[in-house]
């Protein structure tokens, strides 16, 4: 799919198809009113006579308009023109996504960029369009043997962004290719957590990360395996992995965008391929969509190569420990207690909680790039997903700065995040008569002492935890992988870029 930025009147152009938008009130965006003007009020006479709905999104698409250049108008309702914020504009760009997927068109040109957006830039339009336009286009069908094929028409190839002012061009295009890489990233993600555990395993993430770095000169990577982790006692990390026939690994993909000597920022994933709960089993129903267990490593590997592909002047690095999470005889059983890289030792009373256990190890490891700041993204708990359902992600904090700057970029990309206490009172439920902790508390704050558990090991950096549980993939008629926190991760390294 390719975007390109334009500079051009309306009725100057020549294309298969117009994207404009109309507003409440048959009021026209500037584009529209020139379209109207041309076809001697073609489209306000089609407004009047109430064929078009008037939710945002709805589209309604005109053929052989009188006297323009345009096989098609596509109209796209915007709403009332002083309502529309960042929220109502995606919903408009959904519309005319879905609109141009569905007739089939090989290419189109959208005006919608002209259109305002409260207290948002022409930069952040032309980019949510990018996003948007490819993750309506987005198919996960290579597992089956027959392709949706849409009817026999074609995938839009091409989409054509129009901007007002000539002078914009060079920053309109920045701003493009900076929609291009996040969505690049984002399909990454939805592809490596759609696929199935058997064939996404730990080695399978492994040497994806290899052909991502072979990809980029700027990028390159360190695959540790079990007998190298053994070497650093990542003792918690290697406990969970003991139950599976998988061999775990510990992918670190570096970009170095900028001086090696700047401090990176370190992304820290996790990447369960599948958990089945371990011995502490899940129940049958609904256990499929533990394949999606891995969605945070997903996620920052997709990061990682969305900062690379905008070429951002900073140090980026992704860390993954990997591995199955299954029943075996030489699983771990509950009360086991493990010694953790960190000396700490941990008394597993649970071996559903594991997320935790890989990813304590690999934060400690994280210590060795003496990170700016270290930020984990984990489907990690249940009970993250009770308490803020699947629109935020929950964030913990040891840092206040660093938090407000991910809620910030959560809000400003539409990718959000909402922020949970780490209070020392929480601490006390990880309590063990045998060992240093245990790795769960009682039922009661679940996401939040599943944090505690993990800030006891991040006490060497500024860090922050996103439980990404609920936004991480999708249940149900639309079940498949989102990308998120993708969105939200790459808008804070671009915040950070500009310093
Ligand atoms: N991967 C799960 C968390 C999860 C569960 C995410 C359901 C999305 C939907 C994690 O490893 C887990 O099993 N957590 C347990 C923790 C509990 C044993 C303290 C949970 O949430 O039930
Ligand atoms: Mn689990
Ligand atoms: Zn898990």
């Amino acid at each position: 799919m390719e975007f390109i930025v334009k500079s051009i009147t309306i009725g100057k152009q020549r294309s298969t198809c117009a994207v404009v938008g109309v507003f409440d009130g048959h009021r026209l965006s500037p584009s529209a009113q020139e379209l109207d003007r041309l076809s001697n009020g073609y489209i306000v006479n089609i407004l009047k006579g109430g064929d078009m709905k008037s939710a945002p999104g709805q589209t309604l698409c005109l053929y052989n308009v009188p006297r323009l250049n345009y096989d098609r108008v596509l109209l796209v309702r915007c709403g009332k023109e002083k309502e529309l914020d960042a929220a109502r504009f995606r919903k408009v760009l959904q519309g005319m996504a879905s609109a141009l997927a569905g007739i089939g068109l090989r290419e189109a040109v959208s005006f919608l960029t002209e259109i305002e957006v409260k207290d948002r830039d022409l930069a952040w339009t032309l980019r949510q369009t990018v996003e948007v336009t490819h993750e309506a286009l987005y198919r996960f069908d290579r597992l089956k043997s027959k392709k949706e094929d849409n009817g026999g028409a074609p995938q839009l190839h091409r989409l054509t962004l129009n901007i007002a002012e000539a002078d914009g061009l060079t920053a309109a295009r920045q701003a493009v290719r900076q929609g291009q890489a996040v969505a690049n990233g984002i399909a990454l993600a939805k592809d490596l957590g759609n696929l199935p555990g058997n064939i996404c395993t730990p080695s399978y993430l492994a040497d994806e990360a290899r052909k991502l770095a072979r990809g980029n000169a700027k990028l390159s990577v360190k695959i540790l395996t079990e007998k190298e982790m053994t070497a650093l006692k990542m003792g918690s990390l290697l406990s969970v992995a003991r139950g599976s026939r998988q061999p775990p690994r510990l992918i670190v993909l570096s970009y170095h965008g900028t001086k090696r000597t700047e401090k990176p920022y370190v992304l820290v994933g996790k990447g369960i391929t599948f958990d089945s709960g371990g011995i502490s089993i899940k129940p049958a129903a609904t256990m499929d969509e533990m394949k999606f267990d891995m969605c945070g490593a997903a996620a920052v590997l997709g990061t990682v190569v969305a900062a690379a592909e905008m070429a951002l002047p900073l140090n980026v690095i992704a860390v993954v420990p990997s591995c199955e999470n299954l029943p075996d005889g030489n699983a771990s059983k509950p009360g086991d207690i493990v010694t953790s890289m960190s000396g700490q030792t941990i008394e597993i009373l649970n071996t559903d909680a594991e997320g935790r256990l890989i990813l304590c190890d690999a934060l400690t490891y994280s210590e060795r790039f003496k990170p700016r700041a270290v930020i984990d993204v984990a489907t990690l708990t249940g009970a993250c997903v009770v308490a803020l359902g699947k629109q935020a992600s929950g964030l913990f904090a040891n840092d206040e700065d660093l938090a407000q700057e991910l809620l910030r970029a959560g809000t400003s990309s539409g990718d959000r995040a909402w922020q949970m206490p780490l209070w020392d009172e929480y601490q006390e439920s990880l309590k063990s008569n045998f060992a240093d902790m245990a790795n769960v508390g009682n039922r009661d704050g679940g996401a939040i002492t599943a944090a505690c558990f993990l800030s006891r090991y991040t006490k060497a950096y500024p860090w922050a935890h996103l439980d990404i549980a609920g936004t991480a993939w999708l249940s149900g008629g639309s079940k498949g992988a989102t990308g998120r926190p993708i969105p939200l991760l790459t808008q804070y390294l671009i915040d950070q870029a500009q310093g």
